[in-house]
């Protein structure tokens, strides 16, 4: 049996106040509320200290994540935060390689595949993103595309380290855009990453929890996570409205 999970990447929205106050709402909504799937929230990291203290302190029924750490352990890296000051808040696990990230502040495979091994190393589990752009994917490039970006990072990883990575297909035409991959294009994405981790990794593969993410909402999120290689969803605007990203939650 796969971990479920569903994962809130907040991005850089909102201050520590409504940070806190999204946090007890979730608590509210999920006090009584029996499930198996890991919540997971990843507020920025000026929240994690304080949002980490408020789950632990409130015995509250979700976990914490970063959306990004250093690729040095520690020392002359201004502006960066390491994985140790990430895992000392309470962070269980850490997003790494966000189409955002790749786009916007060239995050390149080797840069990631050192941040791989240091939230491994620090016992902490990496959500390794992948995924093509529009134009990848209408010149049919993108199983190629996502593929590349599995064996330029993961393959190089040992079977044991492999065993501790989640892995999220954000298709970057879908994220923040509305426009959601159908839950066809999303099964057919999983299965062929399992099937790409599985030639490299054998039987590992079974095991890895492949989410998905890219305007996944109430609406859809049923008939995406009802698809076999589906194992929960990394879900950015919904999941900064309490109720909408619960009720995704409930969507198992
Ligand atoms: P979205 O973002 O749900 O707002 O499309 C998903 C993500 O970028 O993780």
């Amino acid at each position: 049996m796969r971990k479920k999970i569903v994962a809130g990447n907040w991005k850089m929205n909102t201050v520590l106040p409504e940070g806190e106050f999204l946090v007890k709402q979730l608590e509210f909504l999920t006090k009584e509320m029996e499930t198996d799937v890991e919540i997971i929230v990843c507020p920025p990291f000026t929240h994690l200290a304080t949002i980490g203290k408020l789950i632990k302190d409130n015995g509250i029924k979700i976990c914490m994540g970063a959306q990004n750490c250093a690729d040095h352990e520690s020392g002359a890296y201004t502006g960066e935060v390491s994985v140790k000051m990430l895992k000392d808040v309470s962070c269980k696990y850490v997003i790494l390689g966000h189409s955002e990230r790749r786009e916007y502040y060239g995050e390149t495979s080797e840069k990631l595949y050192k941040k791989i091994n240091l939230v491994i190393n620090e016992g902490m589990v990496p959500i390794f993103c992948v995924g093509e752009r529009l134009e990848e994917r209408e010149s049919g490039r993108h199983f190629e595309v996502v593929s590349e970006q599995i064996q330029e990072v993961l393959y190089k990883l040992r079977g044991v380290e492999l065993d501790k990575v989640v892995v999220a297909y954000e298709p970057v035409w879908a994220i923040g855009t509305g426009r959601t991959a159908t839950s066809d294009q999303a099964e057919e994405m999983h299965a062929y990453i399992r099937r790409v981790i599985a030639s490299k990794f054998g039987e590992h593969a079974d095991i890895i929890p492949i989410l998905y993410g890219g305007s996944c909402k109430p609406s859809n999120a049923a008939e995406i996570f009802l698809k076999q290689n589906v194992d929960g969803g990394l879900i950015g605007g919904a999941s900064l409205v309490a109720q909408d990203f619960i009720d995704i939650v409930k969507s198992f």
